[in-house]
């Protein structure tokens, strides 16, 4: 395996699922009962933007950091822009690190809500642990995180969130790897929502997902957001992603609709931009 986060890390593709993923969070924080976030590829946790993975590319340059002399934001990308710039001492002009999905999550979950990482990569599995020593609500394994998924589910906690972030390094063949996963989590824990993220760089690669999604899966709430910089119909470069998000909370919708054009608009990177969202399915 050869993808390292480190060299996107704070791309317009983190900014759209972390602020996702927050508004996922927080939705799960209107009961007081204990929620379960499960991480199945989680990283390294913490990203030196002044390392030289990130100044090699400095993709967060398109990224997060275009969000932070946004004035007006909605409210999703308040608290995410907010907790960016908190762990970098308030200091915005240049950012010095950035937060991944795990450790963003730590800093809005509750002292009685639990987090299970998982990470392949031992270097990162590593880095990971380490950022997460002394954290007592969250365990690290060093495994598979689709294999982890179907071995560690349900949890205790019934309630719960399962973000699904792959490297796509084997293209199309992760789909399947999904769906797959997908099957048989919402068979051991079919409350759960689930948030997958994917590229799109030709439309007809997403399809066949978003077909299993709406024919098979079985889930009956499948909500889809996208957010394209570039038109789809190139498999040379990443022309956007996207995220379907399974037993998607009541009016989430709502949220979304606030927050796609703002990122649509804020990272824009060509005049083709668009914004996706569609319930693939809404029973
Ligand atoms: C896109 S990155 C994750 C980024 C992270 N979710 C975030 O938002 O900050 C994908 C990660 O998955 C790891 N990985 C690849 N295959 C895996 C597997 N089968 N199980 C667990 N982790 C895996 C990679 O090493 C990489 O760190």
């Amino acid at each position: 395996m050869n993808y390292r986060h480190a060299f996107h890390a704070g791309n317009f593709a983190d900014v759209f699922k972390h602020s996702i993923l927050l508004g996922l969070l927080e939705s799960m924080k209107g009961k007081q009962g204990a929620f379960c976030y499960f991480d199945t590829h989680a990283g390294r946790g913490r990203y030196d933007l002044r390392g030289e993975e990130a100044t090699r590319t400095r993709e967060y340059a398109g990224g997060v950091q275009r969000l932070l002399s946004v004035t007006r934001l909605p409210s999703v990308l308040h608290v995410y822009v907010n907790l960016v710039r908190a762990l970098n001492n308030g200091q915005t002009n240049e950012l010095a690190v950035y937060p991944g999905s795990p450790l963003l999550a730590s800093l809005v979950l509750r002292a009685q809500d639990r987090g299970i990482l998982c990470e392949l990569q031992e270097d990162e599995a590593a880095a990971l642990k380490a950022v997460f020593r002394g954290d007592a609500r969250f365990a690290v394994h060093q495994r598979d995180g689709y294999e982890a998924l179907k071995a560690l589910t349900p949890p205790a906690q019934k309630r719960g969130i399962v973000l699904i972030d792959p490297p796509f390094e084997a293209q199309t063949a992760e789909f399947v790897q999904i769906e797959e996963a997908l099957a048989a989590a919402l068979a051991r824990w079919p409350k759960a929502v689930y948030a997958v993220w994917y590229p799109i760089k030709l439309r007809q690669h997403i399809v066949p997902f978003h077909r299993w999604l709406i024919e098979r899966s079985g889930a009956s709430r499948v909500l889809a957001a996208e957010l394209l910089l570039h038109p789809d119909n190139s498999a040379l470069r990443l022309n956007g992603c996207g995220m379907v998000i399974l037993n998607a909370p009541w009016k989430f919708e709502k949220q979304l609709e606030e927050l796609l054009p703002v990122l649509r608009e804020t990272l824009a990177q060509s005049r083709y931009g668009a914004q996706r969202l569609e319930w693939l399915r809404n029973e």
